[in-house]
């Protein structure tokens, strides 16, 4: 499908929809004139196979408790074994209300209060938030910035997870907000030291539909043949790939049988809820019949990040546009062309865009923006205009 098509056919409005991008800028930015790029939704409604499905489900009218969707699983195993050959196990399978609900959950089931949980900054906020919100000790080790991407720095992780003790690892698969598609011996490397220092490792998976580099994604529970399967917790979800987050619905792997004893055990104690009764129609009728759309929206990512990246480049050789390999975020390092310590203020103010500010990620991120590319190319234009207009 052509981006024309795409955007003919599925952009729109979500001014008045009580939308967190739309509805909550005057809140969250002090103004409500303001193009908003950075909540990570997007402005393009569903495939028209879910709207059907939610359709019909709504129209029977009775929605008393209810069990996991029938033929869910198997319709998310096949996504995951067609398009990425992970392999996945129905008896493996979690669901929860949304990913970052399930990481909060993992933390408790994994670790004890005061353990120390690594992240590798600058990383998607919420996980810094999760790890010290339930009193745990967040251990950062900062990604290496190398040209137009970034890397692990193995011996830092390495040292510092020997020094500070460290339990458990949440790494971002693809990466939020740097945009890497990790590689297998990446992944490898990360997931032996692990091993070897008896960290558990939960693996963030939300992104993994949204590849808009060369790189193929692979899942961490498929490297090595699944030789660190059990020592780890996947977590994802079909929010980001098919605009549903409000729809609350994601899943868990776990394959280790002793730690899904413990998760179920935890759960049951809180009697947490299992998962969302439309999330799973909308996300399973997604997985059976989204993956035309998809290829329509991945088309437009990738026009929209070449846009982007032309055009803020070719204004300053200052202006830093990182690769983009996977989701669709761009992280862009203006902070030689405006002062970090005046950026939200330009932003806000002067160009009258709302973004994601790259401290919220972690100290590394400062001077930098998140900007959500999962818009009309209309809006990407605009967003450019006003980003050249205060950098001029
Ligand atoms: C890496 C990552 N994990 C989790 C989430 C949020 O997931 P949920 O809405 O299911 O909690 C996001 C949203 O941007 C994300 O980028």
């Amino acid at each position: 499908m052509k981006v024309t098509e795409f955007v003919e056919r599925y952009a729109v409005d979500r001014r008045n929809t009580d939308s967190v991008k739309w509805d909550c800028l005057e809140s969250e930015f002090g103004s409500s004139d303001l193009l908003p790029l950075w909540v990570a939704d997007t402005e393009f409604k569903v495939p028209n196979a879910v709207t059907e499905a939610l359709q019909a489900r709504i129209y029977h009218g009775a929605y008393g408790y209810s069990r996991v969707v029938s033929g869910y699983q198997q319709a998310y195993i096949n996504w995951q074994q067609q398009r990425y050959q992970t392999e996945i196990h129905p008896d493996w399978m979690r669901f929860g209300t949304g990913v970052v609900q399930s990481l909060s959950t993992l933390i408790n089931v994994l670790t004890e209060p005061q353990e120390a949980v690594m992240v590798l900054q600058p990383v998607y906020y919420p996980f810094m938030h999760v790890i010290e919100n339930n009193q745990r000790k967040l251990v950062v080790s900062e990604l290496k910035r190398a040209d137009h991407h970034y890397e692990m720095n193995f011996t830092d992780i390495e040292a510092k997870i020997k020094q500070q003790n460290v339990k458990l690892l949440i790494n971002c698969s693809p990466h939020n907000p740097v945009g890497r598609v990790w590689t297998e011996k990446e992944l490898t490397k990360l997931l032996e030291i692990c091993r070897e220092n008896e960290v558990l490792f939960i693996s963030d998976e939300i992104h993994h539909d949204l590849i808009i580099g060369e790189r193929p994604f692979i899942s961490a529970l498929s490297i090595a043949d699944g030789l660190y399967r059990d020592n780890m917790v996947m977590v994802d979800s079909a929010s980001k790939t098919f605009n549903l987050a409000a729809l609350q619905n994601n899943h868990l792997v776990i394959p280790n049988p002793q730690l899904r004893t413990r998760y179920d055990n935890y759960v049951q104690r809180l009697k947490s809820p299992a998962g969302s009764l439309l999330g799973q129609v909308a996300a399973k009728a997604a997985y059976e019949e989204g993956a035309e759309w998809l290829a329509g929206m991945l088309g437009l990512i990738k026009q929209n990040f070449s846009y982007l990246k032309q055009h803020l480049e070719a204004a300053s050789s200052a202006i830093e546009v990182f690769d983009l390999e996977g989701t669709y975020l761009a992280w862009v390092d203006l902070s030689q062309v405006i002062p970090p310590n005046e950026l939200e203020r330009v932003m806000k103010k002067d160009a009258k865009l709302a973004l994601d500010f790259g401290k919220w990620f972690g100290e590394g991120g400062t001077g930098f923006v998140r900007i959500n590319l999962a818009t009309t190319p209309a809006n990407i234009e605009l967003a450019v205009k006003r980003l050249l207009s205060v950098i001029k």
